[in-house]
């Protein structure tokens, strides 16, 4: 089997963890390592031994058999650094989030399908078995109906310098909420704060409705004396408890919650509490980042649907943003255009990834206007 040839481009803190996938991935080699700070590329040699390092993205699109590119740079850089690969012909994988705006992270999915190039956001959850394992439960109505997710994502640092904390941390929460329910959120609404740098949040609150009283709060932080990296989603009939960092028992499902009872002659209804066991299932730790490098390589090689492919990633970008835009209007909510708005059950579902066509999902929507 001939191996991908990958560029990986950005070698600070997530690069090297790229390097080390593609690697050792079977599928996949690292054809050379790009980054502008040669005390990077220094570290790499001395890390990785003899790789191929290049200062330029210039100098890397000149390495021979050239196939595709790994894209672990500032946020802020994403997008040009994206067009060009994918320009020059190259499938790319960027890290997450997409880029720095919907209308960039649009404009890259939109050249990616024209170039016929695959674009995959780094989302890399989607590729850990104990999210795939909450997707199966959820969508074989384990938990009955959702009723909400609780999602905290917390810890000391690291802060970043070119984007906030929602940039930052939310892109792993929204993905797997993305992937999980397989359809639109309907508004957003965010409070944050900036007390170390004044111009970049630290901490956030971000509330989404996603439709048929689906509510979600995703809790991201950079200020907390612990790490905590948890969601819970509640059903009707059980819920589930994921823990990441919980090694042994990453997901726990509880037989926990309430009976309604209506009790028209009482003009009120009954709740009862149900209080039954705690099951937690069986999940192979793995590596999310191998199997997420490993299914780069074979959606190239074999044409096979994307699971993380540009318009997750275009999805994802328009919560963000949305979600920073609430922030500056203190909280208000911002409609979400996605046509989950109107009539029906109220959500806009797209097709299960497992079906879809790389690169093929519904156009980013466009922001309506705070409410
Ligand atoms: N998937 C995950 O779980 C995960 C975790 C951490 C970070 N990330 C993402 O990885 C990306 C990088 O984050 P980081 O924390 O590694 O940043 P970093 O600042 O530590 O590293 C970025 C590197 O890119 C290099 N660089 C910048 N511009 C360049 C250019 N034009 N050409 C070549 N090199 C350039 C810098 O010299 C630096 O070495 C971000 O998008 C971040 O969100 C993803």
């Amino acid at each position: 089997m001939n191996k991908l040839r990958v560029g990986i481009i950005g070698c600070g803190y997530w690069g090297p963890n790229l390097i080390r996938n593609f690697s050792s991935c079977p599928r996949t080699e690292v054809a050379a390592v790009c980054d502008a700070s040669p005390e990077r590329l220094e570290k790499v040699k001395r890390t990785f031994g003899s790789l191929h390092t290049v200062a330029s993205v210039d100098q890397l699109l000149e390495t021979p058999g050239l196939q595709a590119v790994a894209i672990a740079t500032p946020v802020g850089t994403h997008f040009p650094i994206a067009k060009r690969c994918l320009e020059a012909g190259l499938h790319v994988l960027v890290e997450k989030p997409l880029a720095a705006s919907t209308r960039e992270a649009q404009a890259l999915a939109d050249i990616a399908a024209k170039q016929g190039r695959v674009l995959m956001v780094d989302h890399t959850y989607l590729f850990s078995n104990s999210v795939r394992k909450i997707k199966d439960l959820i969508e074989s109505d384990a938990l009955g109906e959702l009723f909400y997710i609780d999602s905290i994502r917390i810890n000391l640092g690291l802060f970043q310098h070119d984007v906030n904390v929602i940039w930052d941390l939310a892109p792993h929460d929204l993905a797997i909420a993305d992937y999980i329910l397989g359809h639109a959120a309907r508004s957003i609404s965010a409070w944050g704060c900036a007390h170390a740098d004044p111009n970049i949040e630290d901490i956030a609150y971000v509330n989404v409705d996603y439709g048929d009283r689906l509510m979600a709060s995703f809790h991201v932080n950079w200020l907390s004396p612990v790490k905590i990296r948890q969601m819970i989603f509640a059903g009707a009939r059980k819920s589930l408890i994921f823990n990441e960092l919980n090694s042994s028992e990453p997901v726990k499902l509880y037989d926990r919650g309430i009976d309604v009872a209506s009790a028209e002659e009482e003009h009120r209804v009954r709740i009862g509490y149900r209080s039954g066991d705690i099951w937690s299932p069986n999940i192979d730790p793995g590596e999310p980042l191998q199997a997420a490098v490993s299914h780069f390589a074979e959606c190239i090689a074999n044409d096979v649907p994307c699971i993380s492919d540009g318009a997750v990633g275009v999805r994802v970008v328009q919560l963000l943003e949305a979600a920073t835009r609430s922030i500056r209007a203190q909280g208000g909510r911002i409609a979400l255009n996605n046509g989950a708005n109107g009539a029906g059950n109220g959500r806009a579902h797209w097709p299960n990834p497992k079906n879809a066509a790389v690169n093929a999902m519904p156009p980013a929507a466009a922001l309506a206007g705070v409410s």
